[in-house]
Order: structure tokens, then C-alpha cells, then sequence
């Protein structure tokens, strides 16, 4: 990129280089880059193709498109992502929320309003696995009257996820806990929603870059299996966590239904299992109700 640079001439250049690399979505994402790098929305760009580049801009275009260059994801790279048509603060200590996980929120709120008005009264949730808050927080923003405990292994991510429930207006709404799954936390709950880790270790190769490179090992794989982490919320909600009445929902991954199904039957506590296919039609959300 060398010379004065009109908007266009930058993002032509970047794409055919993002796209040398091997950047599959190269133009998208120098689009991107370049809106965020001038402060603009994506359509402005378009309106000002003619306009220059100016210095200071440019280099940090360049710092921009080179981390995309070596993989590095968009969002960590802007250090925001929307889900749920919210923008959440992202930094490489949390998973980037997937769009498919809205199906998530999506069957939660669905349950969580019919259980509030059948109980009559605020109900409790607990969501395992936190990450930058996004699930936790859009319930809360929801469900005025819930309660809503979140749980993560990393105290680093539970700060990005408290800047984000501050920024959304929520953070005296949910109270976060660090440690594992529970952390301890006794008393029943209403509903049990989680996105664990569910990446088998073998499965390692397949993943894009991207993943492997730069989201935090301990948020996407789960063992030997995949649904190790999946099977523990599974029995420790059997074993009292849950409500008796009350409701499990997981987001899992590509394959894993037949084993979860098996896992969830063999604990006999649970009925009316329901499989929710994703926006690819693949299976990826299982919701279950805890035998009254
Ligand atoms: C797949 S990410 C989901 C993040 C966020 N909820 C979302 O859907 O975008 C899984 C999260 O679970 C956390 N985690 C992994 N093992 C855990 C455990 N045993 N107890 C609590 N959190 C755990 C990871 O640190 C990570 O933030």
C-alpha cells in the first residue's frame, strides 16, 4: 500500500491480500477493518470511496489487516462482536458468541417466561460458562424479575463480561461466580442454560485458525469425548441442583445427540427431551424438563 490512498484503493488492496493469505472472507473483512480503523458504519464507506486515507489512518489499517493476515479473528481485532443484536466488548480471553448460541437465548427466554408466569413468582437461573456475559446478560435485559447467577473458570473472562453487564445497564441483575460449573452455589434453581466447551481434543486439526490460534483453549475443547463438561452439568443437575419441574438447556455440538440423549436418560431424572436444529439445520440445543 504504498502512495496516497482513496477508501477504495485500500480495500482493494487489502482484499487481494487478504485473499493471497488464504482469508476467505478477505473483501467482508477489510470492510470491516476499515469502518472500525475510521470510526464510520460499513455503508459509509461506500459513500465516500474517493476520499483519502489519511496517515495515521492508514497505519493502523495496515496493524489492522496484517493481525487478519496471520488469522487473527475480526472481532478480537475490533474488540467488539454483536449477538442478539447487542454489541458486546470481546477481548481474547473470551469466546466470540456464535449466532447459532441466539437459538439458545432464544428456547431460555421461551421457557423462562412460562415458567415465571406458571410459578408466579421471580424464578432463578443459572448459566454455566459465562464467557463475555453474552447469554447472561440479554436474559437479563428479558427477564426483569429473574435472578441470574453466571459462572465461569476464568477471572479473566469474567471481567470482560462484567464490563459488558455494566455497559448493558444489568450488572446489579446478575451475579457472577468464579470457579468450576457451580462454584458451590446450593440453593435450587429454576433453569440450568450453558454453551460448555464441547470440542473433542482429536478434533483439534479440523478447526479453522482462527479457533485454534486465538479463543481461549478452555472455552471451546472439553476432553477426550467432547461432552465431558456437557455430562458433569447433566448429573450435577440431576443430583439436586435443579428444581424438581425445572429446566436444562445446553447448546452442543455436531453429532452429540445420540451420547447426551444416552447420558440424560441413564440419570432417570429427566423427561420431554427436545432437540432444536440451528440456522445450518444442524442438531444443537437440547432443552429437558427435571421430573416434577
Ligand atoms: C463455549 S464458551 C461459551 C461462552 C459464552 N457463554 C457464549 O456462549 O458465547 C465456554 C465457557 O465456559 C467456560 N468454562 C469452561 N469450563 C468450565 C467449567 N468447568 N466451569 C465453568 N465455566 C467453564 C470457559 O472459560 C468459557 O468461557
Amino acid at each position: 500500500m504504498q502512495g496516497p490512498l482513496t477508501l477504495l484503493n485500500a480495500l482493494e488492496l487489502s482484499t487481494a491480500y487478504l485473499a493471497n493469505r488464504g482469508i476467505q472472507t478477505a473483501r467482508l473483512d477489510a470492510e470491516v477493518l476499515l469502518a472500525h480503523v475510521l470510526g464510520v458504519r460499513r455503508l459509509d464507506l461506500y459513500l465516500g470511496f474517493d476520499k483519502p486515507v489519511a496517515d495515521g489512518e492508514r497505519s493502523s489499517f495496515r496493524e489492522a489487516i496484517t493481525r487478519r493476515a496471520a488469522f487473527e479473528p475480526v472481532a478480537y481485532i475490533t474488540g467488539k462482536k454483536e449477538f442478539y443484536s447487542l454489541g458486546f466488548v470481546v477481548t481474547r480471553d473470551v469466546l466470540i458468541p456464535r449466532p447459532e448460541t441466539e437459538l439458545l437465548v432464544d428456547k431460555c427466554l421461551e421457557c423462562s417466561k412460562r415458567l415465571e408466569a406458571r410459578l408466579d413468582k421471580p424464578i432463578k437461573i443459572f448459566e454455566i460458562g459465562t464467557g463475555c456475559g453474552a447469554i447472561a446478560i440479554c436474559l437479563a435485559r428479558e427477564l426483569k424479575h429473574s435472578q441470574i447467577i453466571a459462572s465461569d473458570v476464568s477471572e479473566k473472562a469474567l471481567a470482560v463480561a462484567a464490563d459488558n453487564a455494566r455497559r448493558w445497564g444489568v450488572i446489579d441483575r446478575i451475579l457472577f461466580l468464579h470457579g468450576d460449573l457451580f462454584c458451590g452455589f446450593n440453593q435450587p434453581l429454576d433453569i440450568i442454560v450453558s454453551n460448555p466447551p464441547y470440542v473433542a481434543f482429536g478434533e483439534r486439526e479440523a478447526l479453522q485458525r482462527e479457533i485454534t490460534e486465538y479463543e481461549p483453549a478452555q472455552a471451546i475443547f472439553a476432553g477426550e469425548r467432547g461432552t465431558e463438561v456437557i455430562e458433569k452439568i447433566i448429573h450435577q443437575a440431576a443430583r439436586g441442583r435443579l428444581q424438581p419441574g425445572g429446566h436444562l438447556l445446553l447448546e452442543f455440538g455436531q453429532g452429540q445427540r445420540t451420547e447426551i440423549e444416552r447420558i440424560l436418560k441413564a440419570t432417570r431424572a429427566y423427561n420431554s427431551i427436545e432437540v432444536f436444529l440451528d440456522y445450518q439445520n444442524i442438531e444443537r440445543i437440547v432443552q429437558v424438563k427435571k421430573h416434577a
